[in-house]
């Protein structure tokens, strides 16, 4: 019998549990004994339902339970979720966690804590919720070197977008529906601003490039701005609006940002609908390979943590291949001289560059965010990827 702990036991925390229970048979045969969840700690009792009696409020209590090999750290919140994840993996408990919060902004030390006490922090359901993206980014492409990543990574502003352009829903009700599905974080304004995919690129481009930069340091433009108007221009076309990390690696300097982008029909992140996330990453062996699943959600992002526990019980004393060192955010490229397609909504037509005319706006080649804003003051302009 392996024992586990449970730091919060919310909509992550409890979908983990059921995991286990529902593929407890699966889950022996794989381990060749059963796990049993010793703990949960969180501020709720429980009362009445089978979790009452492994509820905690102390996590001193984990922490001096030798028994305890692995603490799944589910709390959300950057305090004290990372506190208690750094006591368990210096009290020689492996750690895992859906937190990307804690990842982007602790994940170098909690990595370094983990080597130096012979355990293992592992942080698969941080990104993508089911997709297995992270596992495949360190292990599958380690040999290759990874110039770019382009993805949908928040599944709730997919999923708003997504009501908004099919169904003509409004923000309000789009962003209510998909608090309902229990996607959107506590706090709704982690993903229509465009933090939490923030976080997630920045934990995908540590891992691809080696460095961890500050978050704050990242350019990021959320949803909240968009207009109806440029969905249903771009409908025409069959082009989508979607809110795009990226974070691509020239010569020494890095581009990273998280704002709406335009997919145009035939590019494979425009057809991403719902709550699904697609993550493209391009490297100099494979080209490009594409990652896709349910980037949200109970069940999704507890397959994640269920699969990092296997995974450290199966191996406890495994070497991950997973290393980063804290970047400085004076590497990363604020230059907006870089040349693209961009759809721009004005009233003028754009003289002198190679344009097309669409029901009231322009898509215009090779023209940079600079000129965009010195030549025009356009309604909405948007990098056409
Ligand atoms: N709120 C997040 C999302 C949950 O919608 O993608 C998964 O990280």
């Amino acid at each position: 019998m392996k024992k586990i702990a449970i730091l919060g036991f919310g909509i992550v925390g409890g979908g983990i549990a059921e995991v286990l229970e529902q593929n407890a048979d699966q889950i022996e045969h794989q381990l060749g004994e059963k796990i049993e969840i010793g703990y949960i700690l969180d501020r709720l009792d429980f009362k009445g339902t089978k979790y009452e009696s492994k509820i905690v409020k102390d996590i001193q209590t984990i922490l001096d339970d030798p028994e305890v090999a692995l603490v799944a750290e589910t709390m959300g919140g950057l305090h004290p979720a990372y506190e208690f994840s750094l006591s368990a993996l210096q009290a020689g408990k492996s750690v895992v966690t859906s937190n990307k919060a804690v990842v982007a902004k602790y994940g170098a030390t909690l990595l370094q804590t983990a080597k130096e006490n012979g355990v293992r922090y592992l942080f698969e359901a941080s990104v993508g919720g089911g997709i297995p993206i992270i596992r495949p980014l360190c292990d599958s492409l380690a040999g290759n070197k990874i110039s770019s990543i382009t993805g949908i990574l928040n599944g709730t502003t997919n999923f708003i977008l997504n009501e908004m352009e099919s169904k003509g829903a409004s923000f309000e009700t789009a962003l209510a529906a998909a608090q309902k599905n229990g996607y959107a974080e506590k706090d709704p304004t982690d993903d229509i601003e465009g933090y939490d995919a923030k976080r997630k690129i920045c934990i995908l481009a540590a891992l691809a490039f080696g460095k961890m930069y500050p978050e704050e340091a990242v350019a990021c433009e959320g949803i909240t701005n968009l207009d109806l108007r440029d969905v249903e221009i771009l409908s025409d076309i069959g082009a989508k609006i979607k809110l795009i990390g990226h974070a691509k690696k020239t010569d020494n300097r890095l581009i990273m940002y998280v704002r709406p982008c335009v997919c145009l029909a035939d590019n494979p992140l425009a057809s991403i609908s719902g709550v699904y996330n697609g993550i493209m990453v391009e490297d100099n062996v494979l080209g490009q390979v594409m990652f896709y699943g349910k980037g949200a959600g109970r069940l999704p992002t507890a397959s994640a943590v269920v699969s990092d526990i296997l995974n450290i019980l199966i191996s406890p004393s495994k070497v991950d291949l997973i290393s980063f060192q804290t970047g400085n955010k004076e590497e990363l490229c604020k230059d907006k001289s870089g040349k693209h397609t961009f759809y721009i909504r004005m009233e003028q037509e754009p003289v002198g560059y190679s344009y097309r005319a669409l029901n009231g706006a322009y898509l215009v080649d090779d023209i940079s965010r600079n000129e965009i804003e010195e030549k025009w003051k356009p309604t909405a302009y948007y990098q056409v990827l």
